[in-house]
């Protein structure tokens, strides 16, 4: 802020140095302390103080005991020093310094690992998120509730006078998210919001992988999440200091994505369903040539029996073996996952008894050879596809 000149401010001994590790969140430990609200910051010198001032008055006048953690990565203007000495004239207000580190969804990790409170927030340190709508959250965190989301994108909610081409990035962004991850970034309308409160409990013993800058995708992705509230918000104009926002966290928006979309499917339950998917394809083929071939049925028929076979091969594999043990595995789940594989992969089957005649008909191949490039085509994909949406549900 201050051409480098580094305001002097005591330290009252009042920050806590912290570390770059990423500690586990644990069960509560304070009983007197319901809501944890966490400000990253970074070079917000000019914003802190106003901002612990107005959350300090808002939250006060809640009734409910409350902490405010600043988690401050030793920011070269001297934003903790400022922080440190507001907590040191105002009650519930803690300071965390942490160096070897820097990453807002880390360091937002690291101040609720330290959190007190049955409820973790998250707010940013720079004025841009309005104090007031905290008592919002709160308010909507009901008994079925587990996460409350501020939004810009509800009701009164929106941003103040942001450039056509800005909401354009923001708004591609969302719905990028909403192709690769629709089960997460569906559950809100403002899926890239930075403030938001989440019940402990969702979030303890999960592995929150910091790589993002949107810690509100993780949670919602990797917690056990119930009922998500959102309430309306204008993301307010930055009056002072830099947004730390640039290309580089759209690539890591990106990659972030990719991550979460593979999760699921992470290491033996991904093996066992690339097992499933190339042991129904063999299946298929196999079907296939000896009803055609061998017992001398037509073209269509044959393709079109052997794809079924493939497909409650499947279904059944994916069953007893890929996704056994895992949860709800009643007899109407199973039903309706039947149906639902059924239905997804019907469809596919009849595109490539299209492709097939298409390719004897049109393109005058052999049927044995028409029959493989459509099972290489179209079959893969089907499979995964198919399968993936119906068992999109099912977590390890
Ligand atoms: N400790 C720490 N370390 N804090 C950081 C870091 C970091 O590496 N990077 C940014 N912050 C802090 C900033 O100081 C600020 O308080 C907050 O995180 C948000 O950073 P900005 O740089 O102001 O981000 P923005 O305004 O472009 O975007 C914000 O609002 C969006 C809309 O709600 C972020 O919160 C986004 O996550 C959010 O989607
Ligand atoms: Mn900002």
């Amino acid at each position: 802020m201050t051409n480098g000149v580094v305001p002097h401010f005591e330290d009252h001994g009042l920050i806590e140095s912290v570390d770059s590790r990423v500690l586990p969140i644990s069960n509560k430990a304070d009983s007197e302390i319901q809501i944890s609200l966490v400000i990253p910051t970074y070079d917000e010198a000019a914003n802190i103080e106003q901002l612990l001032r107005s959350l300090h008055t808002v939250l006060s006048g809640t009734g409910t005991g409350f902490e405010l953690i600043v988690v401050d990565d030793n920011s070269p203007d001297g934003t903790s020093l400022i922080a440190g000495e507001i907590a040191a004239e105002l009650a519930g207000i803690r300071v965390l310094r942490r160096t070897g580190a820097t990453g807002l969804a880390t360091a937002v990790i690291c101040g609720w690992a330290h959190a007190q409170g049955e409820i973790l927030g998250v707010i940013d340190g720079d004025g841009q998120h309005p104090p007031e709508v905290i008592t919002d959250l709160l308010a909507a965190m009901d008994d079925q509730t587990d996460v409350a989301v501020a939004s810009r994108h509800l009701g009164e909610g929106g941003v103040s006078n942001w450039s056509a081409a800005r909401r354009l990035l923001s708004r591609g962004a969302q719905a990028l998210g909403l192709l690769l991850l629709p089960g997460t970034v569906g559950q809100v309308t403002d899926p890239m919001s930075g403030y938001f409160v989440v019940r402990r409990d969702v979030v303890t013993h999960t592995h929150l992988d910091p790589v993002g800058y949107k810690i509100l995708l993780e949670v919602l992705a990797r917690g056990e999440v119930r009922r998500v509230a959102e309430r309306p918000y204008v993301f307010l104009e930055r009056q002072r200091g830099q947004s730390k926002v640039g290309i580089g966290h759209y690539v890591g928006y990106f990659r972030h994505l990719m991550r979460l979309r593979l999760y699921p499917l992470r290491s033996r339950a991904l093996i066992r369903y690339l097992v499933v998917t190339g042991l129904a394809l063999v299946a298929d083929a196999l079907v296939f040539f000896w009803i055609f071939d061998s017992q001398g049925w037509n073209l269509t028929r044959s393709a079109a029996i052997a794809g079924e076979g493939g497909i409650l091969l499947t279904v059944l594999l994916h069953d007893l073996w890929t996704f056994a043990g895992r949860a709800a595995r009643s007899a109407l789940d199973r039903i309706r996952r039947l149906v639902g594989v059924q239905l997804a992969l019907g469809v596919l089957l009849l595109l490539r008894l299209a492709v097939i005649n298409a390719l004897v008909n049109w393109l005058g191949l052999g049927p044995l050879t028409a029959f493989l490039v459509a099972l290489a085509a179209v079959t893969p994909v089907s499979h995964l596809l198919g399968s993936r949406l119906t068992w999109r549900g099912v977590r390890s």
